[in-house]
C-alpha cells in the first residue's frame, strides 16, 4: 500500500518545520476540515430538500431547515467558535464582525469566509465551494475588533478552499505551498491527492462572465480580444465558466490561464468581495506560482478598509494577468 496522507498528518507535518508553532493554526485548519465534511454531506443531498423536508420545513431536531448558505454559515461559525483559538471572525453572511461568544476565551488568529460561494448554482446541480482566510490578531487581547479583521492578503497566515464538486476538494496553504486534499467518503477522510500544485505555465481556458461585454472598459474588451487570439496572444484560449469562483478559480489553478471579474459600468468596484474571496483566493494562486491583481495594483497590496468592500479581480497565470494589467494602463488609464 502506498503512503495515505490524511489532511491531518499533512498539516502536523507542516507544522514540524515551524520550531514555534503551538498546534492552535493545526487544529484550527482540522475544524476548518470537518465544518468541510459536514457541508459537503448537506450540498450533496440539496436536490432532496423538499422530499425530506416533507413534514413542513422543520427538521427532526425540531430547527427549521435552512438555505444552505445559513446552514454553511453556521457549521463554520460553531466548529470553531469556543476552542480559544479564534480573536474575531468575519463572514460573508453576517453584516458585521462576528465576536466571539462571552463564555469562551478568546485566542491569536482571526477568521473570515465565505461559507458558500456560488449559492445560485446550488439549485441546478452544479459546483458550490466554502473560502477561508485566517490571520494574526492585530489587537492585545480582549474580543477582537474590526482592525483585526481588516488586513492585507500580504499578512495572511493560511489561506484554502473546498470545493463541492464531482467529489468534494480541500485546498489549502500555510505560506509552504498549496496542497489539495481529495475527501473520501467511504472513509471520511480528506487524503493528499495534489502535493505542491503549481500552475501551469502554458495557460489554457480564460474564465469571466464574458455576457457582461458590454459593461466593461475599452481595456478590458482589448484584453479580451487579445486572449482569443490576437496578435501577440498566446493563442486563441478556449472558455470555460462556471459562475462559482471557487471552481473557475480552482480550474485555472490546475489547468493554467486566467479569472477575471472586472469593474463594470454599473458596478466600478466590480462584484467579488476582498476580504472574503478576492484576498484568499488571490494568496492561494500566488504561492503557486501565479499572481493576482485589481488591473491597476498586485492584490496582496490592497488595504481592506471595510468587511463587505468589493474588489475587481485578474488572477491566474502571471504572464496573463501582468498583460491585463498592460491593456487596462494603456486605454482605461
Ligand atoms: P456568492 O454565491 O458567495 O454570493 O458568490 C457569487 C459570486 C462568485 O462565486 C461568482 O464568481 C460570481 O458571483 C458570479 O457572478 P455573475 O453571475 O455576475 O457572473
Ligand atoms: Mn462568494
Ligand atoms: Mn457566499
Amino acid at each position: 500500500m502506498s503512503k495515505v496522507t490524511t489532511i491531518e498528518r499533512h498539516i502536523l507535518e507542516q507544522q514540524a518545520s515551524f520550531p514555534d508553532a503551538t498546534g492552535t493554526l493545526t487544529s484550527l485548519l482540522y475544524d476548518l476540515a470537518l465544518a468541510g465534511k459536514l457541508i459537503a454531506s448537506r450540498t450533496a443531498r440539496a436536490g432532496l430538500a423538499d422530499i425530506l423536508g416533507g413534514t413542513g420545513i422543520i427538521n427532526v431536531q425540531g430547527e427549521e431547515v435552512q438555505k444552505l448558505d445559513t446552514y454553511a454559515n453556521n457549521a463554520i461559525y460553531r466548529m470553531t467558535n469556543h476552542a480559544g483559538r479564534l480573536a474575531v471572525m468575519g463572514s460573508e453572511e453576517a453584516e458585521n464582525l462576528i465576536p466571539i461568544p462571552d463564555r469562551y476565551t478568546t485566542g491569536k488568529y482571526v477568521l473570515l469566509f465565505d461559507p458558500l460561494d456560488g449559492s445560485s448554482n446550488i439549485d441546478y446541480n452544479v459546483n458550490v465551494g466554502t473560502v477561508f482566510t485566517i490571520f494574526h490578531r492585530k489587537t492585545a487581547s480582549g474580543p477582537g475588533t474590526l482592525e483585526d479583521l481588516l488586513q492585507k492578503g500580504s499578512e495572511i497566515v493560511a489561506a484554502g478552499y473546498i470545493v463541492y464538486g464531482s467529489s468534494t476538494m480541500l485546498v489549502y496553504t500555510t505560506g509552504q505551498g498549496v496542497h489539495g486534499f481529495t475527501l473520501d467518503t467511504n472513509i471520511g477522510e480528506f487524503l493528499l491527492s495534489h502535493p505542491n500544485i503549481k500552475i501551469p505555465a502554458k495557460p489554457k481556458y480564460y474564465s469571466v462572465n464574458q455576457g457582461h461585454y458590454s459593461r466593461w472598459s475599452e481595456g478590458v474588451k482589448r484584453f479580451t480580444g487579445w486572449l482569443q487570439g490576437e496578435e501577440g496572444s498566446p493563442g486563441a484560449l478556449s472558455m470555460r465558466y462556471v459562475g462559482s469562483m471557487v471552481a473557475d478559480i480552482h480550474r485555472t489553478l490546475l489547468a493554467g490561464g486566467i479569472f477575471y471579474y472586472p469593474i463594470e459600468r454599473q458596478s466600478p468596484y466590480g462584484k467579488l468581495r476582498l476580504l472574503y474571496e478576492v484576498i484568499p483566493m488571490s494568496a492561494i494562486i500566488e504561492q503557486a506560482g501565479g499572481y493576482a491583481s485589481t488591473g491597476y495594483q498586485p492584490i496582496r497590496e490592497v488595504q481592506p478598509k471595510e468587511l463587505h468592500q468589493r474588489s475587481p479581480l485578474f488572477v491566474g497565470s502571471r504572464e496573463l494577468v501582468e498583460k491585463a494589467e498592460e491593456f487596462i494602463a494603456k486605454y482605461d488609464g
